[in-house]
């Protein structure tokens, strides 16, 4: 047994973290259902280091070295538990099972318990950036135990993007942590698309501009505070002309954005916890209600001109007003997203340091940002911040967009383009800062309708008012 870590399931993500492994001078043991993708592997590959191909899953265990460490790279749900099933047998005690796919936190705190009525580790990990992040250096975030990652953690973090020679990787907490870290990673990746697709909606309504032209605002914007990884890739999409037709690519592609389920997962478990992510909300909805085709063909025909012409007086001063409001949406975005990490580890007793998450994401996955250096600042100077809007960098960011932000929307508003995640963050915004909210209404409906009970600003305890009745007020 040589092998220091095994791979199985060689689709084009598990045979990217297969080459990376082993560029990076680990000895892997790689593994397919069909072994002709071992061998295509082995044929165009085999040279980038020491692989060692398994025909059978007996062969490709037997290979590895004590305690086994094996990732498991196949579609997430049933394929998954139909190649841990087959492991298990051949495993012993203290061996390591890693599923880097993207799987429910859920299902992975249910297999690591299973695991472990074994003796074996589970370790559910969430890997971002890609297929090209696979290779080059992916931002990764193992769950399972500690034992775990003292085998797994210095492999992980030697093939992990690198940021100021910090590992894009770390350990975030027991059991299911690891995937639900990257399950509200793409929650801020939904919304951080959905505030760039609407910030471009915006600038060509309001400047009539074509796409090209956006993509220079794009490219000029990746200078400055906003840089990230969507923003550069925004540029290039908007850029890029169709070679058939010779129009812009963005026009030719069907409006219809799809998803494979993990923004959605994000919102079911947000609603779950309690926690107010409306703008993660709102991108995995624009998604949905973009794939309304009947809805929507009914609408145009009923109400086909809905808004005022749109006339940007100075061009320059727009621009940097959509710029703004963008920056303070996507702040929004990202406060949302780390609360909801901070109820879920409240909630699981995982203890995830929210700096250190920051700090993984600073690198290959593909919500890279600029700003994450600044969020995780936020959060290692006074780790129980109650959001991520007030502290100094952020409130500062924030507070000087609030003019810019509030003409957008308005604006926007006036002329019947959609900003459902721009719009939403505001109305977020107001709302938190708010002193009086309307809730006490809802508390008086509540109470008169259905006996519920309210507390008052001036007196301890809960109250009903006899609605029907005279009125009398009574401790409940
Ligand atoms: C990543 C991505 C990756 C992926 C998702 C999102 O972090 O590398 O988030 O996991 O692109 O599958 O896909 P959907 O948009 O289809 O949900």
């Amino acid at each position: 047994a040589t092998a220091q870590i095994g791979v199985t399931g060689l689709a084009v993500m598990g045979r990217n973290l297969a080459r990376n492994l082993a560029r990076n001078g680990f000895t892997v043991a790689v593994h397919n259902r069909s072994p002709e993708r071992t061998r295509s592997l082995i044929a165009e590959h085999g040279d980038e280091g020491t692989f060692v191909p398994g025909e059978s899953m007996a062969d490709f265990v037997a290979s590895l070295e004590r305690p086994r460490a094996v990732i498991v790279m196949v579609k997430a749900g049933a394929p998954t538990d139909a190649v841990i099933d087959e492991l298990v047998p051949l495993l012993e005690e203290g061996d390591i099972v890693v599923d880097c796919g993207n799987a429910h936190f859920a299902d992975t705190r249910r297999r690591e318990e299973a695991l472990r009525t074994h003796g074996l580790h589970f370790v559910g990990t969430g890997v971002s950036g890609g297929e090209e992040g696979a290779l080059l250096g992916p931002s990764i975030m193992p769950g399972g135990s500690v034992e775990s990652y003292a085998k797994l953690g210095p492999m992980f973090e030697k093939i992990s993007a690198h940021v100021d020679g910090v590992p894009c990787c770390r350990h975030i907490g027991p059991d299911g942590a690891g995937h639900f870290v990257k399950m509200v990673h793409n929650g801020i990746e939904y919304a951080d698309m959905q505030l760039i697709a609407e910030a471009y909606d915006l600038l060509r309504a309001g400047l009539g501009a074509e796409p090209a032209e956006i993509a220079e605002i794009f490219r000029g914007w990746n200078g400055g505070e906003l840089e990230s990884f969507l923003i550069e890739i925004t540029a290039d999409v908007l850029a890029h002309r169709d070679a058939a037709t010779g129009q812009p690519f963005v026009d030719v592609v069907l409006d219809r954005a799809e998803q494979k389920g993990t923004g959605r997962w994000t919102v079911q478990s947000a609603l779950d916890l309690g926690v107010p992510i409306t703008g993660i909300a709102e991108a995995t909805f624009a998604r949905s209600l973009s794939g309304h085709v009947d809805q929507r063909e009914a609408a145009q025909r009923a109400f086909p001109d809905a808004g005022e012409k749109w006339q940007v007086a100075d061009r320059e001063a727009f621009i940097e007003d959509v710029r703004r409001a963008l920056l303070a949406s996507k702040i929004v975005a990202y406060a949302q997203g780390f609360d909801h990490i901070r109820a879920g580890s409240q909630e699981y007793d995982w203890d995830i340091d929210l700096g250190g998450t920051a700090t993984i994401w600073r690198g290959g996955c593909i919500i890279r940002a600029r700003f994450l250096d600044r969020i995780r600042e936020a959060y290692d100077e006074q780790p129980e911040l109650p959001t991520l809007l007030v502290a100094p960098y952020f409130a500062e960011a924030v507070g000087a967009g609030v003019p810019s932000w509030r003409r957008v929307v308005a604006d926007a508003a006036r002329a019947g383009v959609p900003t459902p995640a721009f719009s939403s963050s505001l109305a977020y915004f107001d709302a938190l800062r708010a002193e009086r909210l309307p809730a006490a209404l809802i508390q008086g409906l509540r109470d008169n309708f259905g006996a519920h009970t309210y507390q008052r600003v001036d007196r301890e305890g809960s109250f009903h008012t006899t609605w029907a009745g005279d009125r009398t007020e009574s401790p409940a």
